[in-house]
């Protein structure tokens, strides 16, 4: 069904992330019917511009970023609710002219009052424009209007400065109304590890120490930092990546089983697992991280230069691309569990996974097959490149005698589904608009992710470039990865 008539404000018109991604998730919105009559797009950027000239902009990138072949009559209806306002938070009196127009445009298009601030802005503007709309009035709910705000991706840069977020946040808006936006959550495969987990009565029995060995998430990238070597230098994999993304597909793998499907109890339940990974020392985090940055190489047919030798980035720099972590979980459920997650950029193939590793048969009744020859039990949920599902077992191999080799029971999403390419934004607006905010983080959830890796962020700086790696653009990470995992014994799946 389409959403509540309301107005989608957009802060940072004129930037990437809108013409990138959220105009081309909206076209997917509006040509599925999930948009209402009554509804509004306004952009507000500082710089002056007609609503035409802005249309004009956005007609580009759908040319450029439409995630299929676009339909003209739903581009022109989309476009016909589109305005431009100028302003920013530090020019007086621009939050009431914004509030004008908006108010005029909202009777014009019957939108109700209901708005959705997105705030598609660098992060040192988040808090500006929050003080600002609550100023100029805008953020209260009144007369049955409602009033939320979508906060981008960097939440924070450290435990104190992601309080400090929440607190400014909510000093203006109340926590119902602040949708904290985690673009993995927006992701099909991520999601489906819920229903994986949670509506086949199958796994949840095993899912625990007694047959789980151990836990592997993995976002492999490609990419290099290439043009963003400002933001990655001073940000890093661990901060990018780690109390975000990874931490989102470890807490729902993890988390204990809410008791209802609802923005509460499933959120409740994800910062609670995220609270209990504990690390005590500088000594406990080094011994559980490997932090590595890549040299020049070679990924695929490209030639990458070394992190170092990338624009805006210090020439000495000790920023790592790359970052390895064995964490454990302190309950009933995980005791002695490891949980290692990895991320890098620059390496040799894209994988994102989670691969969870059931224990081995306990004896090798196979006399001939000695345990370690056979293949592991692994349950992988693949996010990228192909999404699926695949369980790794032992078969007999056919003939006399009883050969064993290992073998994969598959399930791929597109031999099933037939889902439109998507920008992975369209559920995640439209979840706002209807107010269900399951597949946002709650202030308790991104502080407990920074509260897991403020202890590996203070011992990095407090020993400098010691214990920085290199490795290899093209390769799998730095050796030393490999040793985070086989001092317990165990082995990282291959990048492939
Ligand atoms: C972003 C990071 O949040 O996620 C990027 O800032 C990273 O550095 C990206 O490349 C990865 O997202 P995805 O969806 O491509 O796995």
């Amino acid at each position: 069904p389409p959403a509540d008539p309301c107005c989608f404000v957009v802060f940072g018109a004129s930037g990437d992330l809108t013409h990138r991604l959220l105009v081309p998730a909206l076209y997917n919105l509006a040509a599925a019917g999930h948009l209402p009559d009554a509804f509004s797009i306004v952009g507000v950027a500082r710089a002056e511009m007609t609503t035409a000239a802005f249309c004009e902009g956005l007609r580009k990138a759908l040319d450029r970023f439409a995630t299929r072949p676009v339909d003209p009559a739903v581009v022109d209806r989309l476009l016909s609710c589109v305005s431009y306002v100028s302003g920013g938070p530090e020019e007086p009196g621009s939050f009431d002219r914004l509030r004008d127009r908006l108010e005029v445009i909202e009777a014009q298009r019957g939108t109700r009052g209901n708005r959705l601030y997105y705030l598609a802005t660098p992060p040192t503007a988040f808090v500006p424009i929050a003080r600002a709309l609550g100023a100029a009035g805008m953020a209260r709910e009144e007369k049955g209007a409602w009033r939320r705000l979508i906060v981008e991706k960097p939440f924070g840069t450290d435990l104190a400065s992601a309080q400090a977020l929440n607190r400014a946040l909510l000093d203006m808006f109340e926590e119902h109304q602040i949708f904290r936006i985690d673009h993995y959550l927006g992701k099909e495969t991520v999601q489906n590890i819920l229903v994986l987990r949670f509506a086949n009565g199958l796994f949840e029995p095993i899912w625990n120490r007694d047959h789980i060995d151990h836990v592997q998430i993995t976002v492999a990238e490609t990419l290099a930092v290439g043009r963003r070597g400002k933001f990655y230098d001073a940000t890093g994999a661990l901060r990018d990546m780690v109390p975000n993304h990874l931490f989102q597909l470890l807490a729902l793998t993890a988390m204990e089983p809410p008791s209802r499907f609802d923005a509460t109890a499933v959120r409740r339940a994800k910062a609670a697992v995220l609270d209990e990974i504990q690390v005590e020392s500088t000594t406990e985090a080094l011994r559980r991280s490997v932090r590595g940055q890549y040299a020049a190489g070679r990924v695929g047919d490209t030639e990458v230069p070394a992190y170092r030798a990338t624009a805006d980035v210090a020439p000495d720099s000790t920023t790592e691309t790359y970052v390895a972590l064995g964490l454990e979980i302190d309950n009933w459920r995980w005791a002695g569990v490891p949980f290692f997650l990895r991320t890098g950029k620059a390496l040799g193939r894209r994988v994102s996974e989670v691969a969870i590793k059931f224990k081995q048969a306990p004896f090798a009744m196979f006399r001939h097959m000695p345990i370690e020859h056979l293949a592991e039990n692994f349950l992988t949920v693949r996010i990228a490149p192909e999404e699926g599902i695949s369980l790794q077992f032992n078969a007999k191999v056919p003939g006399p005698s009883i050969a064993i080799d290992g073998v994969n029971m598959t399930f791929q999403y597109r031999d099933y589904f037939d889902a439109a390419p998507s920008t992975g934004y369209e559920t995640l607006i439209y979840d706002c608009m209807i107010g269900d905010a399951i597949l946002f983080q709650r202030a308790d959830g991104v502080e407990a992710g920074w509260r897991a890796v403020q202890p590996f962020l203070d011992a990095w700086r407090e020993v400098g470039a010691d214990g920085l790696c290199v490795y290899d653009a093209g390769s799998e990470g730095p050796q030393e990865a490999h040793d985070l995992v086989g001092n317990h014994g165990r082995r990282w799946r291959p990048i492939r």
